[in-house]
């Protein structure tokens, strides 16, 4: 396995870790791991060919063979599937309860680990999810732990949503927020927690660009 540096940044939906940890590798020119978007595929992937979520063995199976094709665009992550671009798709909030419920499944994590580990490449990584710091790269140069309060997420996420034209109801985004943090934080495998060598930040009272600064000051040795 390449021995590349990683830098993990970790934390429940809506925290800012996938802005930033893009942020950084633009910043750095190093590869990106949006690895929420490999379980978001997946479930998109199950509902195309009509796999249950519940059917781990055949959930693992469509795992391993993931036809999926990423790349880091100026408007962000490009993801496409079978030759299909899902970008927009996988970021509705159906579609990250989707991840959310395959990605309980200990079969499936397993199915993905090595494609994960696959994007350590010179001259270097960053990757964002839930277990990069405690289980796909406990190796890693620096381990961040990204958090925020549920009612903060939920404003931020109102305000995305709401500059995309898309309607949405705070109250339930609040809600949808929680059983999703209930369900990632307390699944056996591979749980939402900072790793012990994390730096844990909360950015509920922090602006993007602070907490980039934060962090690319952290790293500042890369
Ligand atoms: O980061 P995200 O919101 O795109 O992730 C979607 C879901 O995928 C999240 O609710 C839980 C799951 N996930 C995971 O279990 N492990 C990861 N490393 C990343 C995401």
């Amino acid at each position: 396995m390449s021995n590349s540096p990683v830098i993990t940044i970790d934390g429940p939906s809506g925290s800012g870790k996938g802005t930033i940890a893009q942020l950084l590798a633009k910043d750095l020119g190093w590869h990106y791991l949006d690895s929420g978007a490999i379980y978001r595929v997946l479930a998109q992937a199950a509902i195309k060919h009509n796999v249950g979520f519940a059917d781990e063995q055949k959930l693992a199976e469509i795992a391993h063979k993931l036809d999926l094709v990423f790349s880091l665009e100026d408007e962000g992550l490009v993801v496409i599937l079978e030759g299909e671009d899902i970008s927009t798709i996988i970021r509705s909030e159906q579609a990250g309860n989707a991840a959310s419920k395959v990605a309980s499944l200990p079969l499936v994590r397993a199915a993905l680990l090595d494609r994960q580990r696959a994007f350590r490449q010179s001259p270097g990584l960053i990757t964002d999810g839930r277990d990069m710091g405690t289980v796909v790269f406990p190796d890693a140069n620096y381990k961040v732990f990204l958090t925020a309060s549920a009612q903060i997420r939920a404003e931020r996420r109102y305000k995305q949503l709401k500059e995309k034209g898309i309607e949405s109801n705070l109250p339930d985004l609040v809600a949808e927020i929680s059983e999703r943090d209930i369900r990632d934080s307390q699944r056996k495998v591979a749980p939402l927690r900072p790793a012990d060598d994390a730096l844990q930040l909360d950015s509920s009272s922090m602006g993007i660009d602070a907490v980039f600064k934060y962090i690319r000051t952290l790293c500042a040795d890369i």
